[in-house]
């Protein structure tokens, strides 16, 4: 949510701030602007829409060469997307330029007080009341750091916030409580941004800065300090992917590559968990065994995609492990009173780790007690760092606003846990283990299969474009797939998408099937568990007798349904609860497809971000 960039060197700051912001502007799309310092004021441009709107804005007047400045991308909270709302923002005399990502929350007496006091507020924005509280602390605090701790200990809410100041043009001076920030290390050059995509094609070494401190950036040195003055620790660490992984690489869209790069996200993820002797082994997992065999409870918290994947995890954990586990959104969870204690165990599922509404359950489940594990991609990030223990999924940069390669390291990582839990608690035998772990080692395989037949998904795809809403039936495992489905479907094609629980159908969504009505239906395998597949087969044939025109996602080899399928799209045979790392492939490059075919941008799509961090 919103893009941050800073810069302190020796190169054209507004080049580098720009790359930076192409590179984040999957965080926030609705407007851009940048400021840089030089000869003694500060220049800036802001333009709704997206970066492209800048950047013309930009060549019709270049901005003033220097080597400082700052970049911002929004994802609008206070304030509709225009012009005078996009960020920089200025105070009364211009000698201070302010960026922001969260939302302060007291930002309504702030701003009063503010007008009061006879300061003029151009914009609707809390942002800007910033700019002006930075200008009334300067003179007592004597520089722009102290007066930025200062104006941090009067803001509730969560913000990064960027600032640059005339008086003194060596410096950006950065803030964070509750949002992302990053120091990027270079060589005579130093970087900040929410995410470390914005700076990895100048430098890899990267610094995790912790919650409530104030970062001064120099060219040469960057100064941590907590909101009071005193020094404070900061972790340093090394990126371990480069920025051609965060580049399209010769595709149309970041989407459509990381789709393809999932079976090798799968195997990443996988790999180095198997122990010597065939047992799991999860070392980067800070939780002991005796911690683990404590458990009595699992609680899955986690939005939006990742919450599929948590709901895949239920079926999973409960199955191997014997262990009851629940998922909730993240956005429910604190606010019904959940039962937990220490012997509960709670996983955040985030791709990002930045999920504010997933953030504030852990909070809420540690001041309970409970233990908490987190599921992550990005290093660092803020979810793991406040977890107990973290298992980081190898998906790399996932760039496209919806989460496909990520959703599927995801589903591997709970796999894993579910099984690791199986170990430790003694459930399962070594050998029971390790037939799972070879069949997980397959599916990087299987997922490839996928991508190789997927044309007759978008050939469908293509032909559904005009319709107005496309179901999604699954049973078991394939209904969170059946959810995914219907989710990237709304999110990418704008459509009206439904996903529901098969059984479900005769209870009301029935009512929805008419003649032509699209209908894609995720079938179980017919070995293992044969009632499943028999089940959903009925469901087929009673929607098909209303009209549906139906597109069956089935297993290589499954005969049963040929008869009942307008369209049928064939996945690897694979274990039953194995069979989302291939079913939601097709409905991945489905949405895709679709959206794509209506013109839309699939990587950006309208009203989202990818990182949410507001509640
Ligand atoms: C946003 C994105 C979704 C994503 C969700 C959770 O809403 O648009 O694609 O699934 O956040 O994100 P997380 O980073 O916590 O997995």
């Amino acid at each position: 949510m919103c893009g941050i960039v800073g810069y302190v060197g020796d190169r054209p700051a507004l080049d580098v701030v720009v790359d930076g912001l192409a590179r984040l502007e999957y965080r926030g799309y609705d407007s851009a602007g940048v400021a840089v310092l030089a000869g003694g004021t500060i220049d800036s441009a802001k333009r709704a829409g997206k970066l492209a709107n800048l950047r013309a804005a930009l060549e019709e007047r270049p901005l003033a060469e220097g080597t400082v400045g700052i970049g911002h991308t929004r994802w609008a909270t206070h304030g509709a997307p225009t012009d005078v709302n996009a960020h920089p923002h200025l105070d009364c005399t211009g000698s201070v330029a302010v960026i922001h990502n969260g939302i302060i929350e007291n930002f309504a007496t702030l701003r009063r007080d503010l007008e009061e006091r006879g300061h003029e507020l151009l914009s609707e924005t809390d942002t800007e009341a910033v700019a002006h509280l930075l200008e009334e602390e300067m003179p007592e605090a004597g520089g722009l750091a102290e007066a930025m701790r200062r104006v941090c200990r009067k803001l509730e809410g969560a913000f990064t916030l960027l600032a640059v100041d005339t008086a003194d043009p060596g410096a950006v001076v950065a803030a964070r409580r509750n949002s992302p920030l990053v120091v990027g290390r270079g060589d005579g050059e130093n970087f900040l941004a929410s995410d470390v995509a914005a700076f990895i094609a100048h430098t890899r070494d990267a610094v995790e800065l912790g919650q409530d401190q104030v970062v001064e950036l120099r060219r040469d040195s960057f100064t941590v300090t907590d909101f009071f003055g005193h020094p404070a620790a900061y972790n340093e660490y090394h990126v371990d992917w480069d920025a051609s992984a965060a580049e399209k690489g010769g595709y149309d869209y970041f989407m459509l590559k990381e789709i393809a790069e999932q079976p090798q996200a799968v195997a990443d993820t996988l790999l180095g968990r198997a122990g010597l002797d065939g047992t799991l082994a999860l070392d980067e997992m800070r939780l002991s065994d005796e911690d683990l065999r404590d458990i009595d409870k699992i609680v899955i918290v986690a939005c939006g995609t990742a919450s599929h994947a948590g709901m895949i995890a239920k079926y999973a954990i409960e199955h191997w492990s014997r262990l009851p586990c629940e998922m909730e959104l993240a956005s429910e969870f604190r606010y019904r009173d959940p039962i937990l204690d220490r012997q509960t165990l709670v996983i955040a599922i985030s791709q990002s780790g930045e999920t504010m509404d997933t953030l504030m359950a852990v909070r809420h489940a540690k001041e309970q007690g409970a233990r908490l594990l987190s599921i992550c991609n990005v290093n660092g990030s803020s979810i793991p760092r406040e977890c107990d223990a973290v298992l980081y999924t190898h998906a790399g940069p996932e760039v496209a606003v919806a989460s496909t390669k990520a959703f599927l390291t995801q589903l591997v990582a709970v796999y894993l846990v579910a099984l690791y839990l199986a170990q430790v608690r003694g459930i399962k035998y070594t050998d029971e283990i390790t037939a799972v772990i070879s069949q997980l080692a397959a599916m990087p395989e299987k997922v490839e299969k996928v991508l190789d037949i997927v044309e007759p998904v978008r050939e469908v795809a293509r032909s559904l474009a005009s319709e107005k809403c496309v179901l999604f039936l699954g049973r078991h495992v394939g209904f969170p797939v059946a959810l995914e489905g219907a989710l990237k479907l709304k999110e990418l094609a704008y459509m009206h998408a439904e996903g529901f629980a098969a059984g479900e159908l005769k209870h009301g969504p029935i009512a929805l099937i008419e003649d032509g009505v699209p209908v894609v239906v995720v079938v179980p395998s017919p070995r293992g568990r044969s009632v499943l597949h028999n089940k959903i087969v009925s469901n087929i044939q009673e929607i098909r007798a209303r009209g549906a025109r139906t597109i069956v996602i089935a297993e290589e080899g499954d005969e049963a349904v040929v008869q009942y399928a307008d369209t049928l799209i064939r996945i690897p045979d694979v274990p039953t609860l194995l069979q989302p790392l291939v079913s939601t492939v097709p409905l991945q490059v489905f949405a895709c497809e679709l959206a794509t075919a209506k013109g839309h941008d699939v990587d950006q799509p309208r009203n989202l971000a990818k990182s949410v961090t507001v509640e």
